[in-house]
């Protein structure tokens, strides 16, 4: 992609869901061609329905996209935002050889996606991105975007400079305030460290981030404090006071997205986010005695739940 800022992009967008929909129908209504690649029956839904979004800053609107199961036809970007338990099954719809040299542009939370993603296509387009938003699809083709923001960070230590700045600015035409950011690593570890502790422990204790940060301040200090050490090892210094500072900022109700998917019963992005970090901890020879714990503990739920009993019990 070596566009002119503004002019039409076809962009991909593989798992339509919470970002993946909202970012669809930003970029349609932008006036950018989207073809959006999921399952028959939700690719049916788009297909002849759109993209329905209410969102508080971006306005209620439906957009019309094009939908597939699979890319069938070069592209100049393929965002991806599937979970990443979802990941390996959604990258069959993606050949790369219809993909060419198009950009590769996951949203997945987690830090060792990029990597795989760079086995499977030309390491020079696999461009990262991070993104501060809560998005939901509530049914196919419907989603609410919560926050009264949605901001990208766009990555990628092999991408030419002027194919991040290309897609930066058609996102953030389309909308979300985006930046290019220079360290893949800090990138995507800024995001980890905040989100890490968080996610682990609102879902292991089944309580909102204003509970865990009174009833669990201990606990909640401890593991962001681990974080950060293993994110500063991996060459991305963080700070845990400011993450505890942000922490204390947020509305007491707010909970995570892997607490939502525990009270769904749906999958737990468990192994990329509390599995990722450990793996790091390892890698660096950082101790990280009560982030072992808590993923233990939240695989033994996983577990116990896929086995059918109950799982961790919840605190009110
Ligand atoms: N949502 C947020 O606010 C938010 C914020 C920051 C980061 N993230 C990260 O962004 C990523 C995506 O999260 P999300 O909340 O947007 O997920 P989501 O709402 O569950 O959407 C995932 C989408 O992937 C689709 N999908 C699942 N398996 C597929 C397959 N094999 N082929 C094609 N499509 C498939 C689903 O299709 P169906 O619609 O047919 O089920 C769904 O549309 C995650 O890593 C998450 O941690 C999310």
């Amino acid at each position: 992609m070596t566009n002119e800022p503004n002019d039409e992009l076809t962009v991909a967008v593989l798992g339509p869901g919470g970002i993946g929909g909202l970012l669809a129908a930003l970029l349609s209504r932008a006036g950018h061609r989207v073809i959006c690649l999921a399952g028959d029956e939700t690719a049916h839904t788009l297909r002849t329905s759109g993209i329905r979004v209410r969102s508080a800053v971006f306005g209620d609107f439906t957009a019309g996209v094009e939908a597939d199961t699979e890319l069938r036809e070069p592209v100049d970007a393929c965002l991806i935002a599937v979970k990443a338990t979802a990941l390996d099954a959604a990258l069959e719809r993606v050949p790369p050889k219809t993909l060419g040299d198009a950009l590769v542009v996951p949203f997945l939370n987690g830090v060792e996606h990029a990597a795989a993603l760079r086995d499977r296509y030309r390491p020079d387009t696999v461009a990262p991105a991070t993104i501060r938003a809560e998005s939901t699809r509530v049914a196919p083709g419907e989603i609410e975007h919560a926050t009264p923001f949605a901001e990208i960070d766009l990555t990628g230590d092999t991408v030419p400079g002027d194919r991040l700045a290309a897609l930066a600015q058609a996102l953030r035409d389309a909308g979300p305030a985006t930046r290019v950011l220079p360290d893949e690593t800090a990138t995507l570890w800024a995001k980890m460290t905040f989100l890490a502790p968080f996610a682990l422990l609102t879902t292991r204790h089944g309580l909102p981030l204003g509970d865990v940060r009174t009833r669990h301040r201990e606990e909640l200090t401890a593991l962001a404090a681990e974080t950060a050490a293993v994110s500063s090892a991996c060459g991305a210094p963080a700070d845990p006071d400011q993450t505890l500072a942000r922490y204390d900022a947020f509305p007491p109700q707010t909970k995570s997205s892997m607490q939502r998917d525990a009270e769904a019963g749906r999958p737990l992005e468990l192994d990329a986010i509390g599995g990722a970090l450990l793996r790091a901890a390892e890698r660096h020879g950082v101790p990280v005695p009560v982030a072992s714990r808590v993923v233990r503990e939240l695989r033994d739920a996983e577990l116990t739940v896929a086995l059918g009993a109950s799982a961790l019990p919840v605190e009110v």
